[in-house]
């Protein structure tokens, strides 16, 4: 987000013993929403997340010409047909949303005008080159200063490649297999590790063909899609800072119902296992996307945990919550490494997460790629934001269990994927008051 200044207490929770559904998955909507805009004919999106970051890709989409009508989470789109759409008044804004702007310059990549993609000062500092690049060799020209928004990209008539990415990231890998649907011949991604799935499952559902072959994923160009109906599943990311609050409390047993269970997302329920939780999982519909339950008894012991490298691709947004899991918990530890990435997300989640638990007063040791954090409880005091949502909900479900009051600055953050989350913190308190 860009700057805020509103600030949040924290309320104590010492166990829960309940139910929660969480709002619709941000990936998913992102994709579901581009997907419908490229398709023939309308489609109906049930679920639709209600953050800002989806939000910024509606936006964008309708800066492009296409007709989107909204009711809170049910989103109605007129598709405009593959290369439907057209050139944008002015500069497109994805505001905070990476996943906004990666994967519309691989779809604005493939319109042949010029569309300026702008962002909020966050986006403003993130990578680009690692979209800026493969696009490029498809046939687009893509201007940007030091490989940073703002983009200025002058689509063309695409044509396939085979695309290595350095770093894992379901981003690069979704901005190129869409510009893929547009170009002529087979465009291949061939990952280094495997990243979320959501856009090779979002294209099946818009009736596209996609092939998988181990880590490669190929899209053969010029596939029609056509619009239908889809149901987004509650955010799993989201659901982890209740996990991961539960978890950390004894004698605590919480579901979260209607939540994500997308294999290439799950990996955080065995991390939570190791971390001592017993997990149940009930799978339910699975309309191209598994849904269901998931049921979290917490373990006992202190929770000391290792994130190992090869851990980090699928549990990339997990990390600022498992951080406080292993802060509330007396005794606990968490060490991680390999995870350079957190370096270069909303914030630098590595200085940042570190400051922020600092200011509570749980230790943190920063690596380059990653920390080693010594668990609490934490003492209490005031926690920045630093305009990252993720670490906004980090420290607020650390600040539970402080011993003196702990505030949240810059709250409002958490907007971007998760409006409600104060107030089901608040749902969650105790009663009582430190
Ligand atoms: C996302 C992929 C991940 C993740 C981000 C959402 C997506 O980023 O961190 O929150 O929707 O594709 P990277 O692809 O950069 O790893």
């Amino acid at each position: 987000m860009a700057q805020v200044s509103d600030a949040r207490p924290v309320p104590r929770v010492s166990r829960i013993d309940g139910s929660i559904r969480v709002p619709g998955d941000k990936s998913i909507s992102h994709r579901f929403a581009m997907l419908a805009s490229l398709a023939d004919g309308p489609s109906v999106i049930r679920g639709y997340a209600p953050g800002a970051d989806c939000a910024a890709t509606l936006a964008c989409l309708r800066a492009f010409g296409v007709r989107i009508a909204r009711e809170g989470p049910t989103v109605r789109v007129e598709g405009r047909g593959l290369r439907g759409w057209q050139q944008a008044a002015g500069a497109v804004d994805a505001a905070n949303s990476g996943t906004s702007m990666r994967l519309l310059a691989g779809l604005a990549a493939a319109h042949p005008f010029r569309t300026v993609l702008t962002g909020d000062a966050s986006l403003s500092r993130r990578p680009m080159r690692r979209v800026i690049d493969p696009l490029t060799r498809m046939g687009a020209r893509i201007d940007a200063v030091d490989g940073r928004p703002p983009l200025t990209i002058t689509g063309a008539n695409l044509h396939a490649i085979t695309h290595v990415p350095e770093v894992p990231s379901a981003q690069v890998k979704s901005a190129v297999l869409l510009a893929g649907l547009h170009a002529s011949g087979r465009t291949t991604v061939d990952e280094p590790a495997p990243t979320r799935d959501h856009t090779e499952r979002a294209l099946e559902a818009f009736g596209a063909h996609v092939d998988r072959a181990g880590l490669a994923v190929s899209v053969d160009g010029g596939q029609r899609l056509t619009g239908c109906e889809l149901t987004v599943p509650g955010d799993l990311s989201s659901a982890v800072f209740w996990l991961a609050l539960a978890a950390a409390c004894p004698g605590s047993v919480l579901r979260i119902d209607g939540v994500g269970l997308n294999p290439s997302r799950t990996a955080v329920l065995d991390v939570l296992r190791r971390a001592g939780a017993s997990i149940e999982v009930a799978p339910g519909a699975d309309h191209g996307e598994p849904m269901g339950s998931i049921t979290l008894r917490a373990g006992e012991a202190p929770v000391v945990l290792e994130i190992l490298p090869e851990d980090v691709p699928g549990i990339i947004d997990e990390i600022p919550a498992l951080a406080a899991m292993a802060a509330i918990s007396r005794g606990g530890a968490l060490t991680v490494r390999g995870a350079g990435e957190l370096r270069v997300k909303e914030s630098d989640r590595i200085t940042m997460l570190a400051r922020g638990f600092g200011a509570i007063g749980i230790h943190v040791e920063e690596f380059p790629d990653g920390f080693r954090l010594q668990g609490g409880p934490p003492r209490g005091g005031i926690a920045d934001a630093a305009g990252d949502h993720r670490l906004a909900m980090a420290f607020a479900i650390a600040g539970t269990a402080a011993r003196d009051p702990v505030t949240i600055e810059g709250a409002g953050a958490v907007a971007v994927s998760y409006p409600g989350f104060f107030d089901e913190l608040d749902r969650l308190a105790d009663g009582d008051h430190r």
